[in-house]
């Protein structure tokens, strides 16, 4: 583990080092920004699995970087051998958190680079694994451009948009998936406003959100989730976009808890609410939202802010980390390939075998 200061022209949570990574330690952010150094995929492991590092994308760019460390390890000879260790190892990642496709999409990914390369010796599997890492990492921050230029033209000029949970440049490799669609709004020369829900129980919202916005001098106000009805209410909300873990092939979304709560606000409000998400966060194999596993979280977080306790002790606790939004009430969902409306079955899958 090292400290270091952040780099201050960019945002991006994940960086090599020396065949090593750094992560940026969430958990301390706003108030400490701390980088811990990473060499062990059991380290990573944990990494992901405490949210040193969180958000979709951004856990399977880790995933897949621990997956390379873990096969840099493996001492045999034999690529048998070596897929048959290589494939525990992403085991072990991919049981870290349950919701968020893209930890197994990227695992998936290194996993077919190996199968496929069977042939080689042991080093190059390896040397190919550090690659396939590598370029996850980079097309991760290339596609959330794409996908921030897609989206960008549903933002009006001046508009007021609400957020809730943290889908930036923190979530990812870098730049976001919603927030990628303000930046490129913003770089489009729209004047936009960001209201950013603040996200119990991990405060996602008032600690990474408002912080990564600020530091990219974008307005943002902070509100806490029981506000977000309100300033519908009095018309200070023009539209909704957040992120996703997963999406069903009917275009059912699961995203932060208290996403189909801002929907169903939303929809009686009559705003638009947008998702935005690449394409590796749609998980086609799933017909609907209700066969997505819902990752429950200790009671501690909902109990607990940091050291000081807010409920009494032994109240009965539930923590749902996820929920599912259903698609009737989704807008649209912006991807990196192009923007689904309506139909998301076909539209959704028609994305996917695009090449
Ligand atoms: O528990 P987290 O912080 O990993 O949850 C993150 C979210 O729900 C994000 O909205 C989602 O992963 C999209 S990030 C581009």
């Amino acid at each position: 583990m090292s400290g270091c200061q952040i780099d201050p022209d960019t945002i991006r949570p994940i960086r090599f080092f020396n065949g090593t990574c750094q992560m940026l330690d969430q958990r301390l952010l706003p108030t400490e920004e701390v980088w811990h150094n990473y060499s062990d995929y059991r380290e990573v492991a944990e990494a992901i699995r405490t949210m040193v590092v969180r958000g979709a994308p951004a856990i399977g760019v880790a995933a897949a970087i621990g997956a390379w460390f873990g096969a840099r390890d493996i001492e045999t000879e034999s690529s048998e051998q070596f897929f048959a260790e290589f494939e525990k190892i992403c085991a072990l990642l991919a049981a870290t958190r349950p919701t968020a496709v893209n930890l197994c999409w990227a695992l998936e990914r290194m996993k077919r680079f190996a199968a496929a390369n069977l042939d080689r010796s042991v080093m190059e599997l390896k040397i190919g694994l550090e690659f396939e890492a590598l370029a996850i990492t980079q097309e991760d921050e290339q596609l959330c451009i794409k996908l921030g230029r897609q989206g960008q033209s549903l933002i009006p000029d001046g508009a007021r948009v609400l957020t809730h949970c943290n889908a930036g440049a923190l979530a990812t490799a870098g730049y976001g998936t919603a927030l990628g669609v303000i930046r490129a709004a913003v770089a489009a020369g729209k004047k936009i406003t960001v209201i950013a829900d603040e996200t119990r129980p991990f405060l996602q919202g008032s600690r990474l959100t408002a912080w990564e916005l600020q530091k990219d001098n974008i307005p943002v106000t902070l509100i806490c989730d029981n506000m977000a009805g309100y300033l519908m209410s009095l018309g200070e909300i023009d539209c909704v976009i957040v992120g996703a873990d997963r999406i069903a092939a009917n275009g059912d979304v699961a995203n932060k808890i208290g996403t189909y709560t801002v929907a169903v606000l939303a929809k009686e409000h009559n705003i638009p609410f947008y998702v935005a998400a690449p394409l590796s966060t749609i998980d086609l194999s799933l017909a609907d939202g209700s066969q997505i596993p819902i990752e429950e979280r200790a009671a501690r977080e909902v109990t607990h802010l940091k050291d000081v306790q807010l409920a009494p002790a032994g109240v009965s606790v539930r923590n749902p980390a996820f929920d599912v939004t259903p698609h009737r009430l989704v807008a649209a969902i912006i991807t990196e390939r192009g923007v689904v409306r309506d139909d998301y079955r076909q539209g959704l899958a028609g994305l996917a075998a695009k090449s």
